[in-house]
């Protein structure tokens, strides 16, 4: 049996499309619908309430377009909205959270980075996997405020963006961090910038190719998969402006990505 329906894929905005990448290269054979909020960008210093509103309206928009498995591609969404979403639909719902545990496991200095949102930090997944696997190591958490603000902007590789990165990450740097756990799906559209900062000091751990790993594991168990060959089609929707996406979605993917602004319901 296969199943030629969409993966849906949503975000506060743009940030997202770093694990839509990951999926689409991963398997090209899947169709994807992508959604950004845009309008409502960003989530992070929303209160839970507010985010799983927003996460519940934009689910059921993406399952009406016939999604057959949702990927919160947001970490602030997923600490909100994870439990209340699979509660209240019955759809595989993929989300995602900061790579503490990757990065406890590979530090030798016993210092590990997390750059996030503020309520990706204060939510109950990066508190459990925090207490579970890094209770051995040093954890040390910044808020990265503003970084999302420039990626909806554009503002990939501006001297702003690279002045906030160094403001954030050189004291977890100084601390001896080796490890740097990327905890917002925005800030890996900042790689080149990160990795210019962080000049070899730490490992970069971006978590969008274990949740396309995940993602490809769930259709595989629930006998989801699209057959392989399949001529597949990639739909984005935005509730804000069209053009961060259209940006980013033609370096991605080198392709005229259909875009269409719609509103939410919430
Ligand atoms: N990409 C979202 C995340 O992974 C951005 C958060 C926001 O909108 O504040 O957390």
């Amino acid at each position: 049996m296969t199943d030629s329906r969409p993966i849906g894929l949503f975000d506060s905005g743009v940030g997202g499309l770093s694990v839509w990448r990951e999926v689409a290269q991963r398997m090209p054979y899947e169709a994807t619908l992508y959604f950004a909020d845009s309008a409502h960008c960003p989530y992070g210093p929303r209160p839970a309430a507010e985010i799983q509103a927003l996460s519940a309206a934009i689910t059921r928009f993406l399952l009406a377009h016939q999604a057959k498995l949702i990927v919160v591609a947001c970490n602030t969404a997923s600490a909100a909205a994870l439990e209340t979403l699979r509660a209240e639909f019955d759809v595989p719902i993929v989300g995602m959270e900061p790579a503490v545990k990757p990065a406890a496991e590979a530090t030798r200095t016993g210092h590990v980075g997390v750059l996030a949102t503020e309520g990706t930090l204060n939510g109950y997944l990066f508190k459990n996997t925090s207490q579970r696997h890094a209770r051995d190591i040093e954890v040390h958490v910044q808020v990265g405020e503003g970084l999302v603000e420039l990626v909806e902007k554009g503002q990939l590789d501006a001297p702003e963006t690279e002045s906030l990165l160094r403001h954030y990450l050189e004291p977890m740097l100084a601390a001896n961090a080796d490890q740097l756990a990327l905890g917002c799906t925005h800030y890996p559209l900042l790689l080149p910038l990160i990795e210019r900062v962080v000049a070899g000091r730490a490992t970069v751990i971006d978590p969008a190719q274990a949740v396309a790993r995940q993602v490809q594991r769930v259709l595989m168990q629930r006998g989801l998969e699209a057959e392989t060959g399949c001529v597949t089609q990639h739909c984005f929707f935005t509730t804000g402006q069209p053009e961060p996406l259209q940006t980013l979605t033609a370096i991605f993917s080198q392709q005229q990505a259909k875009i269409s602004q719609v509103s939410l319901n919430w």
